[in-house]
């Protein structure tokens, strides 16, 4: 074979080998190829080189270059498509790195819980732990130990959840000041969250089961001036420092004095500052001591109850109490 010849078969096998990579779609296809061309044996590129014996020798050295760089260029060519061949079957055709993610669904505290959770973090740097009692409650615990007079307006059945012999849904949380006194020996200084019921009607302003929040404190030697000074640093730790604070006279079975405490808020209605009352507080009624077991000639305490519901509206401008127990998602997201 001479020179020409062989240049010319270089250049013919040359332009096959392109088109025949071209054409492979698959790595089966590939291998096929890849073999066809540069296979050891039945390779076309090796049955070229075998005709490089009978050629001239002053040819071969011409004709072995030419033949290596075809070798080199097939090679690459075959890596190449091999590479491609690879990245597409790994990146699915189905596959949008670009959609976003499904967010996670998060819950929260629902706003009453956060009001009590607030609070009670408050009072437990004061040294106030969390007492619980039962919802379902006896007469005694809700009336009769906490100095309710037997002919109370509070005790109609108009106004009470009578579950018979001797029991009821609690009113209030002020029997877990009498259970928690009986139980523990002064001195005393609980916080006791739960939920209590009443006969109202479900409207804009009242809810027939609504979550208290009870505060006491027994010890040697409490007075009014250990009241208005606790209470007075809770207004400002949960409402702001300047947040100012007042009590006036009230009316309540088991305490005495019995106050109410207001507080100079904005309830975010656009109005600004005016007062507000957000508890019921006194001394604890020597009666209610007594009822518990101790001697009130030692012990004296404060008390205090308000509706953690109440104070969520306040602070979140939330217009009508059954939003807070409705559950509808939709309203409760706003506080997540
Ligand atoms: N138990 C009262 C109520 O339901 C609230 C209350 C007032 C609790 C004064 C107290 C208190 O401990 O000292 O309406």
């Amino acid at each position: 074979m001479s020179l020409a010849d062989f240049e010319a078969a270089i250049k013919q096998l040359k332009a096959e080998a392109d088109q025949a990579i071209e054409a492979a779609t698959s790595d089966a296809e590939w291998t096929e190829v890849r073999n066809a061309l540069v296979g050891r044996k039945g390779g076309k590129l090796s049955g070229l080189m075998q005709q490089l014996g009978q050629m001239p020798t002053e040819d071969r050295r011409a004709a072995g270059a030419a033949i290596n760089s075809l070798k080199l260029e097939v090679e690459a060519a075959l890596e190449t498509k091999g590479a491609s061949l690879k990245a597409a079957a790994s990146s699915g055709p189905t596959l949008d790195l670009t959609m976003p993610g499904r967010r996670r669904w998060v819950g929260a505290a629902h706003p009453v819980t956060r009001v009590i959770d607030e609070i009670c973090e408050i009072f437990r740097e004061l040294g106030f732990s969390v007492a619980l009692g039962p919802e379902a409650e006896t007469e005694w615990y809700n009336f009769g130990a906490l100095n309710f007079p037997a002919d109370h307006p509070a005790m109609d059945m108009h106004d009470t959840l009578y579950l018979g012999s001797g029991a009821v849904l609690r009113t209030h949380t002020s029997p877990v000041q009498v259970r928690t006194m009986q139980r523990w020996n002064p001195p005393i200084r609980v916080l006791a969250p739960g939920n209590v019921y009443r006969r109202d009607f479900f409207d804009a302003t009242h809810a027939p089961a609504f979550a208290q929040l009870e505060g006491l404190a027994i010890d040697e030697g409490i007075s009014f001036a250990d009241l208005k000074a606790t209470l007075t640093h809770f207004a400002k730790q949960f409402y702001g420092q300047s947040t100012r604070t007042r009590f006036g006279p009230s009316y309540f079975p088991f305490t005495e004095p019995s106050a109410q405490m207001d507080v100079e808020i904005d309830l975010g209605d656009g109005k600004g500052k005016r007062w507000v009352e957000i508890m019921g507080t006194g001394l604890v009624h020597p009666a209610v001591i007594e009822s518990a077991g101790l001697d009130s000639q030692k012990y004296s305490g404060w008390a205090f109850g308000m509706g953690p519901g109440r104070i969520a509206m306040s602070r979140y401008g939330i217009p009508d109490i059954r939003l807070l127990y409705d559950s509808d998602v939709r309203f409760l997201e706003q506080f997540v």
